[in-house]
C-alpha cells in the first residue's frame, strides 16, 4: 500500500476563487463543466477554471518535492494522466530536459489549446484505458482527475496506473473527512462522479489494487 503524502504543499491556493464556485453553480453548470471542452478551461467561471492559462507559480515550486520523493533522474519516465494542456509537464521538463515524457487526457479542446512545446508528447484518451505498455514509466502521476470517473472506471484507471508503472504513482482526488468538508465538497463539485471520504478512498484503493501513493483535495 501507497503512503498519504502532500507532495501539491507547495501549489498556490486561492480561497476566494472557492467560495465564488460553490455560490453560482447549477445542474446545467455541471453538465457543460463535464464536457472538458472550452466551457471547462476557458469560458465563464461557473463552468471551471476561467481561464486555464501558463504560469510558472503554481507547477515550479511543485516539481523539485516530486523530484525529491521519487529521486527521479534525468532520462526519468513521467505519465501523466489528466494533462490538461500539459503545464505540469512543461515544468518537469524544465528540471529534467532529458525526462520521457507523455500525458494523456480526454479532452481535445485541451490538447488543441496544449504549450507547443509539450504536444508532441500528449495523447487523447481516457484514464481508464492507457495506451501504454506495462511497467513503461518510472512515475505516473495523476492529479484532481480520477474522481472524474464514474466508480467503476476509476478503479480501472487507478489499476492501469498501476499496470504501466514500474513502480511509483501518485495522485489526488476530491475527497472530504467530515460532515462539513463533505457539505463544502457537494457545493463546490462541478465534474467528479466519484465522491468519498478519504476512508472509503483508501479502502478502494486496497479493493483495486491501487498500491501507489495519494492525497486529497478538498475546497476549503
Ligand atoms: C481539474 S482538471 C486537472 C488538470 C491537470 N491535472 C491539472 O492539475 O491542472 C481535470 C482533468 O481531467 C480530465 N479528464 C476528465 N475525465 C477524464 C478521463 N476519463 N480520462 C482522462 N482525463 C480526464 C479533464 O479533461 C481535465 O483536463
Amino acid at each position: 500500500m501507497g503512503e498519504e503524502v502532500n507532495l501539491l504543499r507547495n501549489y498556490p491556493v486561492s480561497k476566494r476563487d472557492v467560495n465564488s464556485r460553490a455560490n453560482e453553480k447549477t445542474e446545467e453548470d455541471r453538465r457543460i463543466a463535464r464536457k472538458f471542452e472550452f466551457d471547462f478551461f476557458d469560458g465563464d467561471r461557473r463552468h471551471g477554471y476561467g481561464g486555464y492559462s501558463y504560469n510558472e507559480k503554481f507547477w515550479a515550486p511543485v516539481i523539485p518535492d516530486f523530484i525529491k520523493y521519487y529521486k527521479l533522474k534525468e532520462n526519468s519516465s513521467i505519465l501523466d494522466v489528466g494533462s490538461g494542456k500539459g503545464f505540469m509537464l512543461y515544468e518537469f521538463s524544465k528540471f529534467l530536459p532529458n525526462a520521457k515524457l507523455r500525458g494523456i487526457d480526454i479532452s481535445k479542446y485541451a490538447y488543441e489549446n496544449s504549450l507547443p512545446d509539450i504536444r508532441q508528447y500528449l495523447d487523447i484518451g481516457s484514464a481508464h484505458e492507457l495506451p501504454y505498455e506495462d511497467n513503461t514509466f518510472d512515475l505516473v502521476v495523476s492529479i484532481v482527475t480520477l474522481h472524474n470517473l464514474n466508480r467503476e472506471e476509476c478503479g480501472k484507471a487507478l489499476s492501469e496506473m498501476c499496470r504501466v508503472s514500474k513502480r511509483n504513482a501518485f495522485i489526488t482526488l476530491d475527497s472530504y473527512s467530515n460532515e462539513k468538508e463533505k457539505k463544502m465538497m457537494e457545493a463546490w463539485n462541478l465534474t467528479a462522479k466519484t465522491m468519498m471520504h478519504v476512508n472509503e478512498w483508501v479502502k478502494f484503493f486496497d479493493d483495486v489494487g491501487y498500491d501507489g501513493d495519494y492525497y486529497w483535495f478538498k475546497p476549503i
